[in-house]
């Protein structure tokens, strides 16, 4: 979804698909990190969707499956948060309440956030250090260890090889065990996709299905399509403790292929723009 004064055109860049934003009022397609919201504008409008979600019954829900989250994994409180994905949160209304929940999760929580997009423009990056979040410089594509602290992993409709990098990077019951992920639903995602399709594309996600569970999410914002095929999953300890050895000898195979339209490879955005060096 995206702000009225924005068209969502496609580019064949690099004979590959991608959605871009073209300002109407000057038709030509915009940088990756040229800013175009004035931040104070960006501010003010993730002030009203803070509000918006502070109040709404999808919130509150929220919070429930998230203490039944934290229980199972046994942990008092979420102490860090990792997000990829967010995308232009200061454009398109989607990542803005997605942002806006972010932020009211981090408060609520009092969590140390880590955060990254290729995609953020120097505005974006700047409106997320004055709200207390680390903006991670280097495209790690989805590859961070977590530190073992109870840690959710924010991954609002992310390409699945994000998530499966995630998950290779973290291929262990102790680290697994740690984190709550907020991500599209993998029993979805498993049940819609044939296998070999996941065996290519999402192998992790495809092997550690069985040993998760999912805690569905009702879809119930004001605005449908911005929390829609969410699900937060947990790895219980009890559960990975039950899978046999090969699946912690297994060494899935790198799940991104070049091409795909919403993944951005390292080669293509190594790194958030150089003003955060
Ligand atoms: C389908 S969009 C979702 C955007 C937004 N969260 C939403 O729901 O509309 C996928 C997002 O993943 C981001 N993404 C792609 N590759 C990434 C990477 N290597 N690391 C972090 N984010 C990445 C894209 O830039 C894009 O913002």
């Amino acid at each position: 979804m995206q702000d009225a004064d924005f068209v969502t055109v496609i580019s064949k860049r690099k004979s590959r698909k991608r959605q871009q934003l073209v300002d109407l009022g000057n038709i030509s397609y915009r940088n990756f990190d040229a800013p175009v919201i004035s931040e104070e504008v960006a501010i003010r409008r993730l002030g009203a969707a803070k509000s918006d979600i502070a109040t709404s019954e999808f919130y509150s829900s929220l919070l429930i499956l998230l203490r039944q989250g934290l229980s199972i994994i046994c942990a008092p409180v979420i102490e860090e948060v990792l997000c990829y994905g967010l995308g232009r949160f200061s454009e398109c209304m989607t990542s803005r309440y997605q942002c806006a929940l972010l932020f009211l999760l981090k408060e609520n929580f009092g969590a140390k956030v880590f955060i990254h997009d290729p995609i953020f423009s120097v505005t974006e990056c700047n409106i997320l250090r004055n709200f207390g979040c680390e903006v991670i410089i280097d495209n790690e594509e989805g590859c961070r260890k977590l530190s073992g602290k109870p840690t959710l992993v924010f991954l609002p409709h992310c390409p699945k090889q994000l998530t499966d990098n995630f998950l290779r990077t973290n291929w262990s019951p102790n680290l697994l065990s740690s984190c709550l992920l907020l991500s599209n639903s993998l029993s979805h995602l498993v049940e819609s996709q044939s296998r070999r399709e996941l065996s290519l594309h999402a192998p992790c996600s495809l092997a550690l299905y069985p040993h998760s569970s999912e805690l569905g999410l009702v879809n119930s914002f004001r605005y449908s399509d911005i929390f829609n095929d969410t699900a937060l999953h947990v790895f219980p300890a009890s559960k990975l403790a039950l899978a046999a050895q090969d699946l912690w000898d297994y060494s899935p195979p790198s799940g991104y292929t070049k091409g795909d339209i919403e993944f951005i490879s390292k080669e293509e955005k190594p790194k958030l723009p150089h003003f955060f060096e």
